[in-house]
């Protein structure tokens, strides 16, 4: 087989065989198909598309390009929660320990941030000693013992779509839906959870722009777990300003402590109690929503959600007592004010520019093995819906005063867009697929 017959075939609009897109994985796995040819192939995906067949095969043989993790030591309906990338997006952190403390078992890999988005391990290692590589046995136990665990992806999952994720990204490919979902679907299928829940972003700081961009990929996401026998659900949410308050790792954090002590942003906690309440139904814990909700509610108020976070970040091998002080994590020198340049509304935040500017101080890597300042970030005070004038503070920048710092000011300012009147209301959880 020849890799150009199966560009042309492809940038002809035809369906490819099981054997020729598995042809196609392997050659980039190993290295016999070049990146250009690669590239040229991912671009025919994108203007031509992919079959519903085409994108399961593509998925499965990225998925089986790697580990394949077999989490059946572990008790229970094991549910995987995954977010195709925002800013502010902290509910993993919460989520984990709060699901476990309704008694769904959590043995979750997650992964660092690239560009504007943050990742769930950064935020995590910015508890002091906290530990993101176990051996597998230690990982198991862990989630038999006190039912959560956190841990980094290893190398070795999908190294597929890690590959064609990378050449993708300097190549103008991500956006393609076919694409996102086979390489979202690809890691959730090796990483071995039972049932699968994912938050489909859409808004500015998101891949997919529009809700109806958000539900045709959750459709396809959905068709492939299905496929697979993983019970699959997708909430269809708002990207179109951050979520919660606060962004940057330490701050995050601290955040995701607030919500589990019963405190912390609307936005962020009815978000976090919409898909625990799916991830709780999923994993057989509560007939329905309106169940779950209440179970939610309960390990909230009762302190055994923040309790579990203890718990896990005892059992990796960080300070538990930032569960209860965290003004233990890392904090920035300054707190700098940013100032509304006007008077409006907020309409909205871009989310990208915010998480840019969050970048722009430290608090995320352009390149893959640059160190990050854990301390750093963003914390909005002005939120969609809000009425500002100008000289307000619309956010503080936790980060050392200089130049960089007053760039990323501007950037914040940038990102706020206001309006002459209030606008209309919009819901946070768009569709659930
Ligand atoms: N997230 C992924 O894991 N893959 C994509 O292609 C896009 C977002």
């Amino acid at each position: 087989m020849r890799m150009v017959d199966v560009i042309r075939k492809k940038r002809a609009g035809d369906e490819l065989t099981a054997e020729e897109i598995r042809f196609v994985v392997s050659g980039v796995v190993t290295g016999t198909i070049p990146d250009y040819q690669t590239s040229a192939w991912a671009m025919a995906v994108c203007f031509t598309g992919m079959t519903d067949r085409e994108t399961a095969e593509l998925t499965l043989a990225m998925a089986r390009s790697g580990d394949v993790v077999d989490l059946s030591a572990i008790r229970g309906v094991k549910v995987d929660k995954h977010s195709t990338g925002g800013v502010g997006d902290k509910t993993t952190l919460i989520l984990a320990p709060l699901v476990a403390a309704c008694g769904v078992p959590v043995a979750k890999m997650s992964g660092r941030g690239l560009g504007h988005t943050g990742g769930t391990i950064d935020k995590l290692e910015s508890i002091p000693d906290f530990r993101t590589e176990l051996a597998r046995d230690e990982f198991f136990a862990q989630v038999n013992d006190i039912g959560v665990a956190v841990i980094g992806q290893s190398g070795n999952i999908a190294p597929a779509d890690k590959k064609l994720y990378a050449l993708r990204d300097v190549t103008g490919t991500v956006e393609s839906i076919p694409l996102i979902a086979s390489s979202v679907m690809s890691k959730k299928i090796a990483a071995g959870a039972d049932a699968i829940l994912l938050d489909v972003k859409f808004g500015s700081g998101a891949f997919m722009k529009t809700a109806a961009e958000a539900i045709e990929l959750a459709q396809a996401m959905v068709a492939i777990g299905t496929e697979v026998g993983r019970t699959t659900v997708a909430a269809i949410t708002d990207m179109d300003q951050p979520l919660g308050n606060l962004i940057g790792n330490a701050l995050e954090v601290r955040e995701a402590i607030d919500i589990l002590r019963g405190e912390g942003p609307a936005d962020l906690r009815e978000l976090c109690l919409a898909l625990g309440g799916h991830m709780l139904v999923l994993g057989g814990q509560a007939a329905d929503e309106d169940e779950a909700r209440g179970k939610l509610l309960a390990a909230l108020e009762s302190g055994a959600a923040l309790a579990k976070l203890g718990a896990m970040i005892a059992a990796q091998g960080g300070d538990p007592a930032v569960a209860r002080q965290p003004e233990l994590l890392p904090q920035a020198k300054e707190r700098l004010p940013v100032p509304a340049a006007a008077d409006g509304y907020v309409h909205g935040i871009d989310a990208e520019a915010i998480g840019l500017a969050a970048m722009r101080v430290g608090a995320g890597r352009a390149a893959k093995d640059d160190a990050i300042d854990y301390a750093v970030g963003v914390e909005l005070i002005a939120k969609r819906g809000d009425r500002v004038r100008a000289g307000d503070t619309l956010a503080y920048l936790h980060a050392r005063e200089n130049d960089e710092a007053a760039c990323a000011a501007a950037q914040i300012v940038r990102a706020y867009e206001l309006g002459a009147a209030a606008p209309a209301a919009a819901p946070l959880i768009y569709a659930v697929v």
